[in-house]
């Protein structure tokens, strides 16, 4: 992207009231996980609830919050068996009002996990569809008949492993999963499904919620064909068995653009100001194709998802260059008028500090907040929680114990939140905790890190509230300036206002000549408003030295405290 493309595209997007998702910061909740409140051993709604003065200092604008309905628990919550209500094991209804009123009351807005492509086998829609062929609901599923030789239908693979069938002895035909059995999938072809789940999204709607995201919102149309998916010739043994097979019939099928439209006028049904309420859609999908998620028509009018996750710093080689071609790629890419948003962690995946270790985390940190954008946090990163190896017997993920060695269990970056040092299960519970806690819980803990001026919950705290009170930071353009041996560079904010940031990858020392910043008008000295390390504040002129895997970011320092450089 060029500099003036991308001078333009700041010009262009003035943040407006109801825009709020541009550049605010959401904080992912796993609900299990967070904070117990009735000694169970399990997190509650009651228990975010008395933990959202932290949320609120920590500096983020809002939390969803991933399932708390009622389940049988084969996915965790992602097998809902009633869309309006909450599991006993996380609450109530009256506690999920109260947590709302509370966190708007605080300034926090709330967004849930919508799982609209599957339900739990329990839930009486599919236990009406299975009960037999002729049944009303019978065509809320997939169901087929078996192949010749009586096996699956055609070569659907589950994510999860295995066949994406089902055989139901009762009535004779298979049902299509795209994860576990007990996850069958809806048929958002029938009219009926679609206004059942958007009058799911405007129970919540009424209660308050500031949007949804949406789970695997990419699968919900598969082939009406059900044509077999082709084989990926570049599958290797051993590898994900749901990669066996390129998903062309299974995943991002042009129809899933019309119920993104549809998702899109029940948000704006309670619209006040319009397009305050999110739509974030989970899709792992290649740059290119995550781009007609976003809803920007001609008009500069709101008709998609405003938040297509972009998880491809997940799987980003952690590496200047590649960072550097990341960002630019994912910037160029986006439509008129769309904003960018990234996160580096969710309960899928293994947390960053195991991924690219402790100190690179704080490197991730700054990066992530410090790109243009909304940015996405996992609960507990902010800690540098790692993952928690969890010994066979106390396996908990259903995903691993029904597919052993699957590779896919997620316990490990699901464990619980330490909060106090010393405490019974460090704060998290007063009973058992439901997934052993790391070894490290008390010097994680958020009380301890509170205390001491260079943790990383410091260093969040000080990005976000950085970020918050620099318009360079939270809506200025990206202007990428290049990469110096292992430093990634760039500048946000425009011809007014701008903050230059340095972040080194390297495990090595490594010094950055200012004058490579001539791109852009660089008014030395400037000054170190933020480092990752969070102890250096000094000017600097003709060249600074980062430490090893150490980030900075410059501006100007102003006698009322910090500023971008004009
Ligand atoms: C994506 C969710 O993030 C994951 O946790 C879940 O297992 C699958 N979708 C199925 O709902």
């Amino acid at each position: 992207m060029s500099l003036l493309s991308a001078e333009r595209r700041s010009a262009q997007e003035v943040v407006s009231p109801d825009a709020w998702w541009k550049s605010g910061v959401i904080y992912q909740i796993y609900p299990r996980s967070f904070q117990d409140s009735d000694g169970d051993g399990i997190g509650d709604l009651a228990g975010i609830r008395q933990r959202l003065g932290y949320l609120a200092a920590l500096g983020v604008d809002a939390v969803w919050i991933s399932p708390f309905y009622p389940s049988p628990m084969a996915d965790f919550g992602y097998d809902v068996a009633d869309y309006c209500d909450v599991d006993p094991r996380f609450g109530t209804l009256a506690d999920f009002d109260a947590l709302v009123a509370e966190a708007k009351a605080i300034g926090l807005r709330v967004i849930l996990d919508l799982v609209p492509n599957h339900t739990s086998d329990l839930h009486p829609w599919f236990v009406q569809s299975r009960s037999s062929k002729t049944n009303p609901k019978r065509d809320w599923y997939l169901w087929r008949d078996p192949a010749p030789d009586g096996g699956p239908p055609n070569n659907w693979l589950s994510n999860f492993g295995g066949p994406a069938w089902t055989f139901d002895a009762g009535s004779g035909q298979y049902y299509a999963h795209m994860f576990l059995k007990e996850q069958p999938d809806l048929n958002w072809r029938h009219p009926d499904v679609r206004a059942a789940m958007y009058d799911v999204m405007r129970f919540w709607l009424r209660r308050g919620v500031d949007g949804f995201r949406v789970d695997v919102i990419y699968h919900l149309i598969k082939d009406e064909g059900f044509r077999d998916n082709p084989i990926n010739p570049a599958f290797a043994p051993g590898g994900d068995p749901a990669h066996r097979l390129l998903p062309e019939y299974t995943a991002d099928r042009p129809e899933v653009q019309d119920i993104v439209l549809e998702m899109r006028r029940v948000l704006d049904e309670f619209g006040t100001p319009a397009s305050a309420r999110v739509l974030i859609g989970e899709l792992y999908l290649p740059v290119q194709r995550l781009m007609s998620y976003y809803g920007m028509d001609a008009a500069g009018v709101l008709r998609g998802a405003q938040l297509p996750f972009n998880f491809h710093l997940i799987g980003a080689e952690w590496q200047a260059e590649a960072i550097d071609r990341l960002v630019r790629e994912y910037e160029a890419a986006l439509p008129a008028g769309a904003s960018p948003n990234w996160v580096i962690g969710n309960h899928d995946k293994s947390r960053i500090a195991s991924r690219i270790g402790g100190g690179a985390a704080r490197l991730a940190a700054m990066l992530l907040l410090t790109l243009r954008g909304t940015p996405t946090l996992y609960y507990g990163d902010e800690l540098g929680m790692t993952d928690v190896p969890i010994p066979i017997a106390e396996v908990q993920d259903p995903l691993e114990r029904r597919v052993p060695g699957h590779g896919l269990g997620r316990d490990p970056q699901r464990t619980p939140m330490p909060w106090s040092t010393g405490a019974i299960a460090a704060g998290f519970t007063t009973g058992r905790p439901w997934l052993r806690m790391g070894d490290d819980a008390n010097e994680r803990a958020v009380d301890r890190q509170l205390a001491e001026p260079h943790s990383m919950l410091q260093l969040y705290r000080r990005l976000l509230a950085l970020r918050r009170s620099q318009p360079a930071l939270h809506e200025g353009s990206w202007v990428p300036l290049g990469v110096q041996g292992n430093v990634l560079l760039y500048a946000r904010g425009d011809g007014a206002q701008r903050m230059v940031v340095l972040l080194n990858f390297g495990a090595t020392s490594a010094s950055v000549d200012m004058g490579a910043l001539s791109r852009i008008p660089v008014p030395l000295p400037l000054q170190v408003l933020l480092s990752t390390g969070l102890d250096r504040d000094e000017s600097v002129a003709a060249t600074i030295t980062l430490r090893p895997e150490e980030g900075l970011i410059l501006g100007r320092r102003a006698s009322s405290g910090v500023a971008a450089f004009a």
